[in-house]
């Protein structure tokens, strides 16, 4: 498993963080052991937010890990807050901030978080009430770092403006076949659909200011529209480069998947949501291949993107 250290704090983590999104789908026992695969695998690092679940996955988590203060030193965890998912909006008050933070270190019997997200822009943020908040939250100690989510450059430096923490990590959507963040700069100023810059490139912006970038949902397609691999009827290229490229490195189309993201030199931190023991596994495996050039775009290609 390769580490990176995340760039302003004093943290050492795996470029593999266990998401923890869909742990509501566990026992507590198989909870328990998928958690311990991914320890025993390296990774130390885990993604929360406090509506997984409505809160059920933080609880399953510390729950099933037995959470002590030994426990808890061998990790890093990170959670989210800012969307009301049963009201259907978003909110950055200082108010919902603060109380979403106690909620979240009740759930995950802990003192501290290392990191929390802001988890989607809020269009009516005040970003001096959100700095107010995390000044009581790292003040206090119950926070010690502080980043985003789906934030595009604007909406962070407008946080920067007003938040006295450096802004470290910013949470992305980003897979083989999930690629807005680099597609226009691929194609820039074609009159083609891959060259729309959506998120006013993002990716650089994040590496120019050493904000640490992580790709959520890295085996999906579309917003939650399916798995890609072993989709042959959407994408039987992609899977078939996949298969390949599994064959020559001896792992599994997951590991290639893994690798793709992983190969990007910004040290980008994949965000695993499986709960199944062996795809973690296999999984890991991607964490330190170092796909060649070629190959890398091969699968850019496969995923049916175009190079000019
Ligand atoms: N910041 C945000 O806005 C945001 C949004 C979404 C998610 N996240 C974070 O990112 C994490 C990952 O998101 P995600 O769960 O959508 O990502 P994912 O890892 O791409 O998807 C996991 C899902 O895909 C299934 N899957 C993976 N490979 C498969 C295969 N070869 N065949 C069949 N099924 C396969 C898994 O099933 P199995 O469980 O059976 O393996 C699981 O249901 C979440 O846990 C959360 O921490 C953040």
């Amino acid at each position: 498993m390769k580490h990176i250290k995340i760039a302003n704090t004093d943290l050492q983590v795996s470029n593999l963080i266990m998401g923890n999104m869909r742990l509501n789908q566990l026992s507590i026992t198989e909870a328990e052991k998928l958690i311990r695969t991914a320890m025993d695998e390296g990774i130390n690092f885990f993604d929360h937010a406090d509506i997984y679940g409505q809160g059920r996955c933080e609880e399953i988590f510390s729950q099933a890990i037995q959470m002590s203060p030994s426990i808890r030193e061998k990790m890093v965890l990170q959670s989210k807050c800012g969307i009301v998912t049963s009201e259907g909006y978003f909110d950055f008050s200082k108010e919902h901030i603060l109380e979403s933070v106690d909620g979240i270190l009740k759930r995950l019997n802990t003192d501290y978080l290392d990191i929390l997200l802001l988890h989607r822009p809020d269009a009516l943020m005040e970003p001096a009430e959100v700095a107010e908040a995390f000044s009581m939250l790292h003040t206090s100690g119950k926070v010690k770092y502080f980043g985003v989510s789906n934030h595009n450059p604007a909406q962070i430096e407008l946080l920067q403006k007003f938040v006295p923490y450096k802004l470290i990590i910013n949470q992305l959507q980003f897979s083989i076949a999930h690629t807005p963040m680099i597609d226009a700069g691929i194609t820039l100023n074609m009159k083609k659909d891959q060259a729309i810059n959506r998120d006013s490139s993002i990716l650089e912006y994040c590496r120019l200011h050493d904000i640490t970038i992580q790709a959520w949902s890295p085996f999906q397609h579309g917003f939650f529209e399916g798995v890609f691999l072993g989709d042959m009827e959407r994408f039987p290229e992609l899977n078939k480069t996949i298969a390949s490229l599994a064959e020559k490195y001896g792992v599994t189309n997951t590991a290639i998947a893994v690798a793709w993201i992983t190969r990007h030199p910004a040290n980008i931190q994949v965000v695993l949501g499986t709960t199944n023991v062996q795809r973690m596994q296999d999984a890991c495996k991607g964490s330190d291949i170092r796909l060649t050039r070629e190959e890398w775009y091969r699968l850019y290609k496969a995923a049916g993107n175009i190079i000019p």
